[in-house]
């Protein structure tokens, strides 16, 4: 074998030994991909003698990667490879990442157009949800289907999700440690559908989202951003019910994701 080539091979080796070792560093895990493919490592790396070091790899993947990994990275907090709403679904499986499993009667993971530009984000299944499996379908589920059709959308344009994915026991509030274990399943879903805006009830998603605890009163109503999303934060439909006259701040808030949209408030008949 020629100097030249020994060297190659060395460089080669030593390539893919500095790429394991980054991958190592990254916590990532890889395959052999093939197994009856020539393997570099298999030839003894001469001892480069005299001759000058190798230069330092280019920061171009090494040579011998294409045939030696296969798996891409799945954690959903890595954000780095986006995927699909079945795939992340999947990764989600029979979750039991923190204590709402034991209460929960179904996983409610989101329901609606995969390629929504309009995304509604609200705090966590109730019992209805928890019974079928499906995001507000309740009494705050229907009227949030109103104020989608008021803005001149339909519930199947646009994709419904939760905060947390499980039912909080008794309709309590979610708990730090359970919106921490769902919350890369919610932003890995921002992330699949890439909408053209936010819509977030309530506190806890305005909250989660944006890194920041003031009260909903002051959010509301504010265009913010997301991860480059334009994001309104507005009322949760549930304290709607609770509290009807504050109906018609929540409208306003909605009526600026309409106008972000192009769309106009029909027009209402005299006395309605
Ligand atoms: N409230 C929510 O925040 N989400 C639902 O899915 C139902 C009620």
């Amino acid at each position: 074998m020629a100097d030249s080539d020994s060297e190659e091979i060395a460089e080669a080796v030593a390539d893919v030994r500095r790429h394991v070792e980054w991958l190592r560093s990254t916590g990532q895990k890889f395959v052999l991909a093939d197994r009856s493919a020539p393997r570099a490592t298999a030839a003894p790396a001469p001892k480069p003698a005299a001759a000058p070091p190798p230069p330092p790899p280019a920061p171009a993947a090494p040579r011998a990667q294409a045939t030696l990994f296969s798996e891409p990275p799945k954690a959903p907090s890595t954000g780095g490879s986006r995927r699909t709403l079945e795939e992340i679904r999947a990764e989600l499986g029979d979750c039991k990442r923190c204590k709402l499993c034991s209460g929960r009667t179904n996983i409610v993971f989101g329901v609606g157009n995969p390629k929504a530009e309009l995304v509604f984000v609200g705090e966590g299944p109730g019992a209805d949800e928890d019974a079928q499996g499906i995001p507000f379908v309740g009494k705050a589920g229907q009227l949030l289907t109103k104020m989608i059709e008021a803005m001149g959308f339909t519930r199947d344009e646009v994709y419904i999700c939760n905060v947390v994915k499980c039912r909080p026991p008794g309709n309590r509030n979610p708990e730090p440690d359970e919106i921490e274990a769902c919350e890369p399943f919610l932003k890995a879903q921002i992330d699949s559908i890439r909408p053209k805006a936010i819509v977030t009830l309530g506190k806890f998603a305005a909250q989660t989202l944006l890194r920041d605890s003031t009260p909903i009163t002051r959010m509301r109503g504010n265009w913010r951003t997301y991860e480059g999303v334009p994001l309104m934060p507005t009322f949760h439909p549930a304290y709607l019910l609770r509290s009807p006259g504050e109906k018609k701040l929540a409208w306003a808030d909605l009526k600026q994701v309409m106008k972000m949209f192009g769309k106009e408030p029909a027009k209402r008949e005299e006395g309605e």
